[in-house]
């Protein structure tokens, strides 16, 4: 069978390389020339861990090539993965402008049955308008080439996607006939023998099924920020209390940690445009509006505390941030809350340093050199009037707090992610700045 996947990013480039390597002969295409230029030099245009190295062994063994023309391997396609991006349009709803060119390019150019599946996060509907598109091409170069649609959403979490994707939960596939379920059953058999379920629903509740997954996690984020933030105003500590609920098997632990706030490519744009199908539906989500705005105000939770801290004057102070990415473990920084701090930390007046171990070239590329950007977490809390703990990378979960207090201007840490311990902080006279529970001031000191 041969597969070809459209878009070579985080899913796209994951889900070829993860199909080749159980054996299919898979080719990716997308239209940026210099990723595809990357790829077939052997290089990985992103960063996720084990991805280079299975990339390589699958080009090596020849099951996996790359082009920028989806119409040169068309005619030989069983399958198209479409797995181009759907950013959310300037109303919140998501832009398909470019899955539809897929479709056309598809319509245009196929020479027999295929099944075009969808692997990108759209909105309920978008199926069908595939299908018109595909068709209509092929009702103007006036021929009759059956074929089929599918909606497969992805499940993958960017820094451990190749494990999600060879190891899934489960795999959610949209069918409306017998041939592309019993296709889409070929492709992904090898990916559960692990006895996890293949669930084939009508396309539509496929399509409904992952934006509904996306906002329930968003959802549970929010809900425990905003339960953080009564949990410091009335003395109770979020983490006990997570732990106090995530041990009722009707709820489950995960997902309960509190911070500052969720981002990243999927939960923002996918809870807006969830929110405009909504709207568009008649249906007001208000839970979800809720969501959105508890997030924006948890992004700047940080910023706030600091700037009580030094009694509303940050000008001229040096801030040290550790971790840029949006989230462990990827270089990703879309809608990340770093770049929210730093917008804010700046407009007052602040120096930022920071380092994350892989972000730092996508933040360069975002905002220049606005801010100093330095090789590790002792580099960057050297001088500083505070530190800002933003993504929790495993290397700063132990910093040297002997250095730390000695290097330090001030010694603070916000903690935006909770990985302190609040005992170690007060052996050393850090002060101390958690979410969701009350801060560590060191005996015989006031604020
Ligand atoms: N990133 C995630 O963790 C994740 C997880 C699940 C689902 N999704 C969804 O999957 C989709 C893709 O996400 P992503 O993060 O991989 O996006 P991305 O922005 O990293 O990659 C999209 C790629 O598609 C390419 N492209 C755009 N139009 C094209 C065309 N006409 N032909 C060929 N290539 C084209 C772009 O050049 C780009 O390389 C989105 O809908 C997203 O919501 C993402």
């Amino acid at each position: 069978m041969k597969i070809a996947i459209v878009g070579t990013g985080y899913v796209g480039l994951v889900t070829g390389t993860c199909l080749s390597e159980v054996g299919f002969d898979v080719v990716c295409v997308d239209i940026n020339e210099q990723k595809i230029k990357t790829l077939q030099n052997g290089g990985c245009p992103i960063y996720e861990p084990g991805l280079e190295d299975l990339l390589r062994n699958n080009i090596r063994a020849g099951r996996l090539t790359f082009t920028t023309s989806l119409e040169s391997v068309i005619a030989d396609t069983d399958v198209v993965f479409s797995a181009v991006g759907t950013p959310p349009d300037e109303d919140g709803s998501a832009d398909l402008s470019y899955v539809l060119e897929v479709a056309h390019t598809v319509g245009r150019t196929m020479q027999k049955h295929l099944v075009l599946v969808t692997k990108s996060t759209v909105p309920v509907g978008t199926a069908r308008k595939v299908r018109e598109a595909v068709q209509e091409e092929l009702d103007r170069r006036g021929v009759d080439i059956p074929f089929d649609v599918a909606s497969n959403p992805e499940f993958l979490k960017e820094g451990d996607a190749i494990g999600d994707f060879m190891r899934p939960d489960r795999i959610v596939v949209g069918v409306d006939s017998q041939r592309a379920h019993d296709i889409m059953e070929r492709i992904y058999k090898p990916f559960v023998l692990n006895g996890h379920p293949i669930i084939f629903t009508d396309i539509c509740s496929a399509e409904m099924i992952k934006y509904t997954a996306n906002a329930m996690l968003a959802t549970r984020i929010s809900f425990m920020n905003d339960i953080a933030n009564l949990c410091e105003a009335v003395g109770a500590d979020v983490s006990m209390v997570r732990r106090g609920i995530g041990a009722d098997s009707r709820i489950g632990s995960k997902f309960l940690y509190a911070g500052i706030g969720y981002g990243g490519s999927c939960f923002p744009k996918d809870v807006k445009a969830l929110i405009h199908t909504g709207e568009e539906n008649g249906c007001s989500l208000d839970i979800l509006k809720s969501v959105e705005s508890i997030n924006e105000r948890q992004k700047s939770l940080l910023f706030r505390k600091l700037k009580e801290y030094y009694h509303g004057d940050l000008q001229g102070k040096v801030i040290a941030m550790l971790g840029l990415a949006f989230k462990p473990n990827t270089d990703d920084m879309r809608e990340a809350p770093a770049l929210v701090l730093i917008d804010l930390l700046l407009k007052a007046g602040c120096h930022v340093r920071a380092y994350d171990p892989v972000a730092i070239c996508e933040c360069r590329r975002r905002i220049g050199d606005s801010i100093t950007y330095c090789n590790n977490a002792t580099e960057t809390f050297a001088d500083a009037d505070a530190l800002l703990l933003v993504t929790e990378w495993s290397e700063f979960r132990v910093l040297d707090y002997d250095k730390l207090t000695q290097s330090m201007k001030q010694a603070v840490i916000f903690d935006g992610r909770n990985i302190y311990n609040r005992e170690e902080m007060r052996q050393h006279g850090i002060h101390y700045f958690p979410i969701g529970s009350s801060p560590v001031i060191p005996k015989n000191q006031s604020l």
